[in-house]
Protein backbone atom coordinates (compact mmCIF):
# COMPACT_ATOMS: atom_id res chain seq x y z
CA UNK A 1 0.00 0.00 0.00
CA UNK A 2 1.21 3.12 -0.97
CA UNK A 3 -1.58 5.75 0.26
CA UNK A 4 -0.62 7.97 2.92
CA UNK A 5 -2.98 7.58 6.40
CA UNK A 6 -3.79 9.94 8.69
CA UNK A 7 -5.77 10.40 11.36
CA UNK A 8 -7.24 12.97 13.50
CA UNK A 9 -7.51 12.54 17.46
CA UNK A 10 -8.61 14.01 20.69
CA UNK A 11 -11.77 13.97 22.91
CA UNK A 12 -14.98 15.94 21.90
CA UNK A 13 -15.07 19.49 21.61
CA UNK A 14 -11.42 19.52 20.17
CA UNK A 15 -12.08 20.96 17.27
CA UNK A 16 -10.96 17.62 15.17
CA UNK A 17 -14.36 18.60 12.91
CA UNK A 18 -13.68 21.83 12.37
CA UNK A 19 -9.79 21.78 11.57
CA UNK A 20 -10.27 18.88 9.34
CA UNK A 21 -12.63 20.81 7.12
CA UNK A 22 -9.91 23.55 6.72
CA UNK A 23 -7.18 21.05 5.82
CA UNK A 24 -9.54 19.27 3.21
CA UNK A 25 -10.03 22.75 1.76
CA UNK A 26 -6.85 23.54 1.93
CA UNK A 27 -4.63 20.05 0.57
CA UNK A 28 -7.62 19.08 -1.98
CA UNK A 29 -5.50 22.07 -3.85
CA UNK A 30 -2.46 21.55 -2.76
CA UNK A 31 -1.57 17.70 -3.64
CA UNK A 32 -1.52 15.58 -6.79
CA UNK A 33 -3.67 13.04 -6.50
CA UNK A 34 -6.53 11.24 -4.57
CA UNK A 35 -8.19 12.87 -1.15
CA UNK A 36 -10.81 10.22 0.41
CA UNK A 37 -12.09 11.98 3.98
CA UNK A 38 -14.22 9.85 6.25
CA UNK A 39 -14.85 9.16 9.48
CA UNK A 40 -16.48 5.53 11.13
CA UNK A 41 -18.82 4.02 10.68
CA UNK A 42 -18.13 5.67 6.75
CA UNK A 43 -21.26 4.72 5.31
CA UNK A 44 -20.31 0.92 4.68
CA UNK A 45 -24.24 -1.36 5.99
CA UNK A 46 -22.15 -3.43 8.20
CA UNK A 47 -20.69 -0.97 10.35
CA UNK A 48 -23.70 1.30 10.34
CA UNK A 49 -25.75 -1.25 11.72
CA UNK A 50 -22.68 -2.20 14.70
CA UNK A 51 -23.25 1.40 15.46
CA UNK A 52 -27.06 1.55 15.37
CA UNK A 53 -26.45 -1.65 17.91
CA UNK A 54 -23.91 0.33 20.00
CA UNK A 55 -25.95 3.80 20.27
CA UNK A 56 -29.46 2.33 20.63
CA UNK A 57 -30.42 3.64 24.52
CA UNK A 58 -32.64 0.44 24.64
CA UNK A 59 -29.25 -1.22 24.69
CA UNK A 60 -28.67 -0.72 28.54
CA UNK A 61 -27.22 -4.32 28.67
CA UNK A 62 -24.20 -3.63 26.82
CA UNK A 63 -21.32 -4.47 28.76
CA UNK A 64 -18.35 -2.36 28.39
CA UNK A 65 -16.42 -5.00 27.05
CA UNK A 66 -19.08 -6.02 24.07
CA UNK A 67 -19.32 -2.35 23.78
CA UNK A 68 -15.24 -2.56 22.84
CA UNK A 69 -15.74 -5.30 21.05
CA UNK A 70 -18.40 -3.71 18.42
CA UNK A 71 -16.67 -0.71 18.19
CA UNK A 72 -13.82 -2.82 16.84
CA UNK A 73 -15.33 -4.70 14.38
CA UNK A 74 -17.16 -1.48 12.79
CA UNK A 75 -13.74 -0.30 12.62
CA UNK A 76 -12.19 -3.12 10.88
CA UNK A 77 -15.28 -3.32 8.35
CA UNK A 78 -14.59 0.37 7.57
CA UNK A 79 -11.03 -0.41 7.10
CA UNK A 80 -11.56 -3.20 4.71
CA UNK A 81 -14.46 -1.91 2.88
CA UNK A 82 -12.98 2.24 2.27
CA UNK A 83 -9.62 3.03 4.00
CA UNK A 84 -7.30 -0.21 2.53
CA UNK A 85 -8.95 0.08 -0.95
CA UNK A 86 -7.87 3.88 -0.72
CA UNK A 87 -4.61 3.13 0.43
CA UNK A 88 -4.11 0.60 -2.61
CA UNK A 89 -5.22 3.61 -4.86
CA UNK A 90 -1.90 5.41 -3.54
CA UNK A 91 -4.81 7.93 -1.98
CA UNK A 92 -4.30 10.54 1.01
CA UNK A 93 -6.97 9.57 3.69
CA UNK A 94 -7.85 11.85 6.38
CA UNK A 95 -9.92 10.37 9.14
CA UNK A 96 -11.91 11.47 12.10
CA UNK A 97 -11.28 9.18 14.77
CA UNK A 98 -9.58 5.41 14.60
CA UNK A 99 -8.00 3.20 17.07
CA UNK A 100 -6.67 5.88 19.86
CA UNK A 101 -9.98 6.84 20.03
CA UNK A 102 -10.72 3.38 21.49
CA UNK A 103 -8.01 3.33 23.71
CA UNK A 104 -8.69 6.18 25.21
CA UNK A 105 -12.30 5.95 25.57
CA UNK A 106 -13.38 2.40 26.39
CA UNK A 107 -10.02 1.81 27.78
CA UNK A 108 -9.52 5.00 29.68
CA UNK A 109 -12.62 5.95 30.21
CA UNK A 110 -14.62 3.25 30.41
CA UNK A 111 -11.39 1.65 32.49
CA UNK A 112 -11.43 -1.15 30.39
CA UNK A 113 -7.61 -1.18 30.73
CA UNK A 114 -5.99 0.80 27.53
CA UNK A 115 -3.32 -1.91 27.03
CA UNK A 116 -5.64 -4.23 25.74
CA UNK A 117 -7.87 -2.31 24.23
CA UNK A 118 -4.73 -1.45 22.32
CA UNK A 119 -4.41 -4.88 21.72
CA UNK A 120 -7.66 -6.23 20.12
CA UNK A 121 -7.56 -3.60 17.83
CA UNK A 122 -4.18 -4.28 16.62
CA UNK A 123 -6.00 -7.69 16.12
CA UNK A 124 -8.86 -5.70 14.30
CA UNK A 125 -6.73 -3.71 12.05
CA UNK A 126 -4.18 -6.16 11.46
CA UNK A 127 -1.42 -3.62 12.56
CA UNK A 128 -2.56 -1.26 10.07
CA UNK A 129 -1.61 2.30 11.78
CA UNK A 130 -1.97 5.56 10.44
CA UNK A 131 1.41 7.16 9.09
CA UNK A 132 0.50 10.06 10.87
CA UNK A 133 -1.93 10.97 13.79
CA UNK A 134 -2.68 14.47 15.03
CA UNK A 135 -3.53 14.76 18.77
CA UNK A 136 -5.70 17.79 19.08
CA UNK A 137 -4.82 18.48 23.37
CA UNK A 138 -7.33 20.95 25.17
CA UNK A 139 -8.27 20.60 28.87
CA UNK A 140 -11.35 18.39 29.75
CA UNK A 141 -12.86 22.10 30.69
CA UNK A 142 -12.31 23.53 27.05
CA UNK A 143 -13.73 20.77 25.43
CA UNK A 144 -16.43 20.35 27.81
CA UNK A 145 -17.68 24.09 27.57
CA UNK A 146 -17.07 24.05 23.69
CA UNK A 147 -19.72 21.55 23.22
CA UNK A 148 -21.62 22.62 25.39
CA UNK A 149 -21.59 26.34 24.36
CA UNK A 150 -25.12 26.44 23.12
CA UNK A 151 -26.82 25.89 26.62
CA UNK A 152 -25.18 28.68 28.11
CA UNK A 153 -25.66 27.09 31.54
CA UNK A 154 -23.17 26.88 34.13
CA UNK A 155 -21.74 23.08 34.66
CA UNK A 156 -23.65 20.90 36.38
CA UNK A 157 -23.76 18.09 38.79
CA UNK A 158 -23.72 15.49 36.00
CA UNK A 159 -21.45 16.96 33.68
CA UNK A 160 -18.74 17.54 36.60
CA UNK A 161 -18.94 13.58 36.62
CA UNK A 162 -18.30 13.63 32.82
CA UNK A 163 -15.50 15.81 34.00
CA UNK A 164 -13.97 12.65 35.39
CA UNK A 165 -14.31 10.65 32.64
CA UNK A 166 -13.14 13.32 29.91
CA UNK A 167 -9.86 13.95 32.57
CA UNK A 168 -9.32 10.16 32.44
CA UNK A 169 -9.86 10.53 28.11
CA UNK A 170 -6.93 13.11 27.61
CA UNK A 171 -4.55 11.28 30.51
CA UNK A 172 -4.92 8.15 28.20
CA UNK A 173 -4.73 10.22 24.75
CA UNK A 174 -1.10 12.00 26.19
CA UNK A 175 0.21 8.28 27.29
CA UNK A 176 -0.05 6.91 23.91
CA UNK A 177 1.92 10.07 22.25
CA UNK A 178 4.73 9.92 25.20
CA UNK A 179 4.56 5.86 23.97
CA UNK A 180 4.23 6.20 20.27
CA UNK A 181 6.00 9.59 19.37
CA UNK A 182 6.87 8.96 16.18
CA UNK A 183 3.38 8.47 14.95
CA UNK A 184 1.62 11.01 17.38
CA UNK A 185 1.92 14.71 17.04
CA UNK A 186 0.70 16.44 19.82
CA UNK A 187 -1.28 19.73 19.01
CA UNK A 188 -1.66 22.16 21.61
CA UNK A 189 -5.80 23.01 20.30
CA UNK A 190 -6.51 25.24 22.90
CA UNK A 191 -5.39 28.50 21.09
CA UNK A 192 -7.47 30.16 18.13
CA UNK A 193 -8.72 28.42 15.70
CA UNK A 194 -6.36 29.95 12.70
CA UNK A 195 -3.46 29.08 15.19
CA UNK A 196 -4.41 25.55 14.96
CA UNK A 197 -5.33 25.41 11.62
CA UNK A 198 -1.41 26.82 11.17
CA UNK A 199 0.48 24.12 13.13
CA UNK A 200 -1.84 21.55 11.68
CA UNK A 201 -1.52 22.84 8.23
CA UNK A 202 2.54 22.35 8.77
CA UNK A 203 2.26 18.29 9.87
CA UNK A 204 0.82 17.52 6.98
CA UNK A 205 2.39 19.86 4.48
CA UNK A 206 5.47 17.91 6.55
CA UNK A 207 4.35 14.60 6.18
CA UNK A 208 3.00 14.74 2.23
CA UNK A 209 5.86 16.98 1.65
CA UNK A 210 6.00 14.50 -1.37
CA UNK A 211 2.88 15.20 -2.74
CA UNK A 212 2.65 19.04 -2.95
CA UNK A 213 2.19 20.50 -6.44
CA UNK A 214 5.23 22.55 -7.13
N1 LIG B 1 -9.63 26.58 18.34
C1 LIG B 1 -10.91 26.75 18.73
N2 LIG B 1 -11.23 27.71 19.63
C2 LIG B 1 -12.50 27.89 20.05
N3 LIG B 1 -13.55 27.16 19.63
C3 LIG B 1 -13.31 26.18 18.74
C4 LIG B 1 -11.99 25.92 18.24
N4 LIG B 1 -12.06 24.88 17.36
C5 LIG B 1 -13.36 24.52 17.33
N5 LIG B 1 -14.12 25.30 18.13
C6 LIG B 1 -15.58 25.19 18.37
O1 LIG B 1 -15.77 24.12 19.30
C7 LIG B 1 -16.91 23.35 18.94
C8 LIG B 1 -16.49 21.90 18.71
O2 LIG B 1 -15.64 21.83 17.56
P1 LIG B 1 -15.58 20.53 16.65
O3 LIG B 1 -14.69 20.84 15.50
O4 LIG B 1 -16.96 20.04 16.35
O5 LIG B 1 -14.85 19.52 17.66
P2 LIG B 1 -14.74 17.92 17.58
O6 LIG B 1 -15.03 17.52 16.17
O7 LIG B 1 -13.33 17.64 17.98
O8 LIG B 1 -15.71 17.39 18.59
C9 LIG B 1 -17.52 24.00 17.71
O9 LIG B 1 -18.56 24.84 18.13
C10 LIG B 1 -16.36 24.81 17.13
O10 LIG B 1 -16.81 25.94 16.43
MG1 LIG C 1 -16.30 16.09 15.31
Amino acid sequence: MNGQFISFEGPDGAGKTTVLKEMVAYFEKEISGELVVTREPGGNPISEAIRKLILDPQNTMMDRRTEALLYAAARRQHLVEKVIPALQRNAVVFCDRYVDSSVAYQGAGREIGTDDVYKMNLFATEGILPNLTIYLDVPSEVGLKRIMNHRKNEINRLDLEKLDFHKRVREAYLALARQYPDRIKVINANQEEKVVQHDVRILLEEQLHSRLRG
